[in-house]
C-alpha cells in the first residue's frame, strides 16, 4: 500500500488543470450498456474507480480499451451475464449504477448490494422502493439485488424522502425507458445528474426539469451517440484545489476548473477572506491569498448547497482563521473521520453529533496519518501541506480512487510531496 510524505509549510506556485469529473464519468460509462455498438469517452480521469467501472463492465461480458495516457475509453458493450459481483462493488459503491442501465435496457438485473463504508451505511432503499414502483421485481438474496421486469417498466411519479445524487441517476435510466412518463420528486440538482440527463438527451431521451427538483421523463427508444463523449470538469478536485491554495498561502491559476458549479464553495472561501478571480466562466480561477482570514459557519446540503464532498477540505481551511468556525454535515453520519487524523497535527477541531468547531489560528506540525476515505484522504493532504514538518499519509489508495495523479500534480507546483511504498 503506498503512502504520501509531505512536508509542508511551503508556497506552491503555477497553474495546475484539473481532470474530468468522477462522479460524472462512472454513470456515463455505466450507460455504454445501453447500446450494442462501441462508444467512446474522451477526458476521462486516471481513477482507481474508473479501472472498477471498467472491470465490472467487462465482467459482464464488455471490451473496453483505455489509453490512460491520452485518457481516451472505447466501450465494446457485449453483455453475457446482467451481475454487478461483490468483488467489484465492494471496492466502489457506484457499482449501485449498474443497475440503472441494465434494467432498462434487459429488464432484469443482479447487483450486489454496495457495503457500507466510512462515511455511513449508505442504504440503497431509495432506489428499489423507486425501481418496484416503475414494475420490477425486486428481491434481495445473499447480499444480492435481483431485478426482473415482466413486460415493460411503467413511468409513476417517483418521490424522494431524501435527496440521493445515484438515486436520481438511476431513475434517469428508468424512466428513459419506461412506458409513459415518469416524474421524479425531490430530484437531485447536483452537475452530475443534470450531465447524465443531458447525455440522455443526447441519445433522445424526452426529460424536462434537469437541475431542478422535479424532473419529469417520457420513455422511448434511444440512438446510439454518433461521437466521442467528453468528460466535464471535476468540482471537487477544482475546490480541492482552492483549499491547497489557501492551506499553502499560494496564488494558483486553476484550469480546466468547473468554478461555475462552485457557487457555494466560492462564497465561502471569499467570507474567509480568499481572493478568487473567475475567468471564462470559471474555466480559469485565479487564487491570491489574504493577509488574514474570518471564520465563518458551514452547512453542507444536496446542490447548490455548499457539497458534502468539500467539507473535510475546508474543515482544514478554518484552522487559519481567526476565532471560532462552525461546520454541520447534513449530509452523511459519520463523516468527520478525519477530524482525530487533523487533531494528531494540532488542529483544534471538536464535534458534537454532526457539528464540528474549529479554533482558529493553529498552527499545525507534521505527523503520521492514515487516510480513511476518500474525501478524508484530500483533507489530510491539505493539512499535511499547511502544517510545518513532515508528514506521512498511508492508505492512499482512498486518494487515488478519486484523485488524478494529486501528487504529481502537488510536485509540479513545487510541492515537496513523495510517493513511498509501505
Ligand atoms: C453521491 O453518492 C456521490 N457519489 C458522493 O460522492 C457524494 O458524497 C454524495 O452523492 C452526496 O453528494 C457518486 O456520485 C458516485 P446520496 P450517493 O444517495 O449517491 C442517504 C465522493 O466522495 N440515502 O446522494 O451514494 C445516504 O445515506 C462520493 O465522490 C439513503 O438513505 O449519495 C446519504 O445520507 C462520496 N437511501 C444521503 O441519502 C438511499 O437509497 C445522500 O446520499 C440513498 C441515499
Amino acid at each position: 500500500m503506498d503512502a504520501l510524505r509531505i512536508t509542508g509549510n511551503k508556497r506552491l506556485a503555477g497553474r495546475v488543470q484539473v481532470s474530468g469529473s468522477k462522479n460524472t464519468a462512472l454513470p456515463f460509462l455505466f450507460a455504454s450498456l445501453l447500446f450494442d455498438q462501441e462508444v467512446a469517452f474522451e477526458n476521462v480521469p486516471r481513477l482507481w474507480d474508473v479501472e472498477t467501472t471498467l472491470k465490472l463492465l467487462q465482467e459482464m461480458g464488455c471490451e473496453y480499451q483505455w489509453d490512460k495516457e491520452q485518457g481516451r475509453v472505447r466501450i465494446l458493450p457485449r453483455v453475457r451475464q446482467k451481475t454487478a459481483s461483490y468483488d467489484w462493488v465492494k471496492k466502489m459503491r457506484a457499482g449501485i449504477l449498474a443497475l440503472g442501465p441494465l434494467v432498462a435496457k434487459f429488464g432484469e438485473a443482479r447487483v450486489s448490494l454496495p457495503g457500507g463504508c466510512a462515511i455511513g451505511a449508505r442504504p440503497v432503499n431509495f432506489h428499489l422502493e423507486a425501481l418496484k414502483r416503475l414494475g420490477a421485481q425486486v428481491e434481495v438474496e445473499e447480499g444480492y439485488i435481483l431485478a426482473s421486469v415482466p413486460s415493460r417498466l411503467k413511468g409513476c411519479s417517483i418521490v424522494f424522502p431524501e435527496v440521493s445524487v445515484t438515486g436520481t441517476e438511476n431513475v434517469l435510466f428508468w424512466g428513459a425507458f419506461a412506458e409513459g412518463e415518469t416524474v421524479i420528486e425531490n430530484a437531485a440538482q447536483e452537475p452530475e445528474v443534470v450531465a447524465l440527463g443531458k447525455l440522455l438527451q443526447s441519445f433522445g431521451a424526452r426529460i424536462e426539469g434537469l437541475g431542478t427538483s422535479v424532473v419529469k421523463l417520457v420513455g422511448g427508444p434511444l440512438r446510439a451517440p454518433q461521437q466521442s463523449i467528453s468528460i466535464p470538469s471535476d468540482r471537487i478536485e477544482t475546490g480541492t484545489w482552492i483549499s491547497i491554495a489557501m492551506a499553502t498561502q499560494s496564488a494558483l491559476e486553476i484550469t480546466h476548473a468547473a468554478g461555475a458549479e462552485l457557487g457555494s464553495v466560492l462564497k465561502a472561501f471569499r467570507q474567509m477572506g480568499l481572493g478568487i478571480e473567475e475567468q471564462e466562466q470559471g474555466r480559469i480561477l485565479k487564487i491570491t491569498p489574504g493577509e488574514s482570514y474570518e471564520a465563518v459557519a458551514v452547512e453542507t446540503e444536496p446542490y447548490p448547497g455548499f457539497p458534502t464532498d468539500m467539507q473535510a477540505q475546508v474543515l482544514v481551511n478554518m484552522c487559519q482563521s481567526q476565532g471560532v468556525s462552525h461546520m454541520r454535515e447534513n449530509i452523511f453520519e459519520n463523516r468527520f473521520m478525519h477530524v482525530a487524523e487533523l487533531r494528531r497535527l494540532g488542529a483544534r477541531i471538536e464535534t458534537e453529533g454532526n457539528l464540528a468547531r474549529v479554533e482558529g489560528l493553529t498552527r499545525l506540525k507534521g505527523a503520521p496519518m492514515m487516510a480513511t476515505d476518500l474525501r478524508a484522504s484530500a483533507s489530510l493532504v491539505v493539512a499535511a501541506l499547511m502544517a510545518e514538518g513532515t508528514s506521512t499519509i498511508s492508505r492512499i489508495y482512498h486518494l487515488d480512487r478519486g484523485y488524478d495523479r494529486l501528487d504529481l500534480k502537488l510536485q509540479n507546483l513545487g510541492a515537496d510531496v513523495t510517493r513511498v511504498a509501505q
